[in-house]
């Protein structure tokens, strides 16, 4: 479905003539939690003549965060409809925290579905912080808009299309600054929606050759240089890891590699980006439970995420050079399916001894993380659904991070600034020992089986694919990439498009 149109006024919200309004709420805990509008609601809150927040309270509001109210304003301004959203505590700054407004606009406009031109008049500072509240503010919006169109034949009698077009007030909309965050967030947002629908793609629809084939026109006419490996090519190459998972299905898989090359800059920094694209995990001969089996439709959510951060790379021209490389295959059980006691040879020569066939995603990383490394660069971030053990340790909103100082640290920092939370955890010696194989050079998952450290197993597995000097860092997005509850936020049901904007503030901090 396509993105709202976007667009900065600077009229008196109360005057716009939109069909609803977006207004802040917050609660003030000095003051009993009597609400309080927040910084842009000025001329609504005087057209109600002092009745605004009293009217809000009477319908229920609170000003928690993320609640959303709806007032018929009958007159009082231009608009039909006021929605206050809830933006929390009365902040002790000129503005609440970015994630707050992201989430709270998310809310607001995914309640508005059905209307056609919704406008927003939120806090922003006059500050330095004001470019990031912005940027939050509009990602919020475009995110919240976002609703998987679904293959349903008949057309739905009660169905609300999400909102067309985005009137954002600021108090200068000639300002060349909040343009630029203007036609950044449209291309983020894209990017992001881009993953949605291809996670949200069920996995009839969406097997290897076809995700290539998916991703690789998208990049047209982008710019990007695409290479495909096909399965012939993949044996020939030496890619051990991508051709033993994708040999069990009769849709074979498929790297490919996405590259832009920055204009002008002599000898730029040179970034990897690496994801997972297992199009279906059964976990494949080590087979998995029935129940919530078909969520592993999602299994590719890391090579959609480096995918379409290569199209907004394309788009934002960084000053650093960056490649993808997504490792598509489908993990089938089959009489041509790899089996635990395997030893697969890698693209770096290492060689693996398999103890679960369900452990599929750091056999296909491996050989694309060597071969990033192979290729030259001096940072890899790899991302992908790879163990449970992230949902069991950090939960379903935070990603686990592992890798070398630097990266980690970069991932890490850019998170917590975007929203996509992402915590460091350690590559323990003695997890490394229980990973031993006495018959090759490094065992997939504990010998044992023994599920102790079971995230930290992934990632240091994939740490022995990592060239020397290399900067990298593992993204364990198992939990983040995918919503299972109710639509929240700018999370709407399914995928998330997390870790995109990470990644593209790590290479604009880079840059
Ligand atoms: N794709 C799964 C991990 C996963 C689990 C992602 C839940 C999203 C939600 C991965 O391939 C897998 O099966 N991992 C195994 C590893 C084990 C066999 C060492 C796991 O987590 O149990
Ligand atoms: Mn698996
Ligand atoms: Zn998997």
């Amino acid at each position: 479905m396509t993105q709202p149109s976007l667009s900065l006024v600077d009229t008196d919200p109360a005057e716009l003539a939109v069909d609803a309004i977006v207004i802040g709420l917050h609660s003030q805990p000095d003051e009993g939690g009597a609400l309080l509008p927040a910084a842009g609601a000025e001329s609504i809150t005087a057209a109600f003549d002092g009745k605004l927040t009293s009217t809000l309270a009477l319908l229920g509001a609170s000003g928690a965060p993320g609640e959303v109210t709806k007032l018929a304003t009958l007159g009082t301004i231009a608009a039909p409809l006021v929605i206050a959203v809830g933006l929390g505590d009365e902040p002790s700054g000129s503005a609440p925290d970015p994630e707050t407004l992201r989430r709270g606009t998310g809310a607001a406009v995914r309640a508005l579905a059905g209307s056609g031109t919704v406008a927003l008049a939120l806090p922003l500072p006059d500050d330095e912080d004001a470019p990031a509240v912005l940027r939050a503010i509009l990602e919020g919006a475009l995110l919240g808009s976002y609703k998987f169109a679904g293959y349903k034949t008949k057309p739905q009698p009660n169905r609300r299309d999400p909102v067309a077009a985005l009137q954002v007030h600021v108090p200068d909309a000639g300002d060349a600054a909040a343009a630029a965050e203007v036609t950044r967030a449209e291309v983020v947002a894209r990017a992001v929606r881009l993953t949605r629908d291809w996670v949200n793609t069920p996995p009839n629809l969406l097997r290897p050759p076809q995700f290539a084939d998916a991703v690789v026109a998208a990049a047209e006419g982008t710019g990007l240089t695409v290479e495909v490996l096909d399965f012939d090519q993949l044996k020939a190459g030496g890619y051990g890891g991508i051709v033993a998972v994708g040999q069990g299905s009769e849709a074979p898989p498929r790297l490919v590699k996405l590259s832009y090359v920055p204009e002008g800059v002599e000898s730029p920094k040179r970034v990897a980006l690496v994801g997972k694209g297992i199009t279906f995990d059964t976990g494949g001969i080590s087979i998995k439970p029935a129940a919530g089996m078909w969520e592993m439709k999602s299994d590719m959510a890391g090579a959609a995420a480096v995918g379409a951060t290569m199209l907004a790379v394309a788009a934002l021209k960084p000053g650093v050079a960056v490649s993808a490389y997504l490792a598509m295959a489908e993990n089938m059980p089959s009489g041509t399916a790899y089996r635990p006691g395997d030893v697969i040879t890698m693209f770096n020569g290492k060689r693996a001894e398999v103890y679960n066939t369900d452990a599929e995603g750091r056999m296909v990383l491996a050989d694309a993380i060597a071969r990033a490394c192979a290729d030259g660069t001096d940072y890899v971030f790899e991302t992908s659904t790879l163990t449970g053990g992230q949902v069991i340790a950090l939960g379903k909103r935070i990603a686990g991070l592992m890798g070398s100082d630097d990266a980690v640290e970069r991932v890490r920092a850019a998170g917590a600034e975007v929203g996509e939370p992402a915590w460091p955890m350690p590559l323990p010696d003695e997890v490394r020992k229980g990973m031993e194989s006495d018959i090759a050079d490094i065992s997939q998952t504990n010998s044992n089986l023994d599920r102790a450290g079971h995230m930290l197993q992934g990632g240091i597995f994939l740490r022995e694919f990592v060239a020397d000097g290399v900067e990298w860092a593992h993204i364990d997005i198992a939990g983040p990439s995918y919503h299972t509850g109710e639509p929240s936020g700018y999370w709407s049901k399914g995928g998330t498009g997390v870790p995109i904007r990470t990644l593209l503030s790590v290479i604009d901090q880079l840059g």
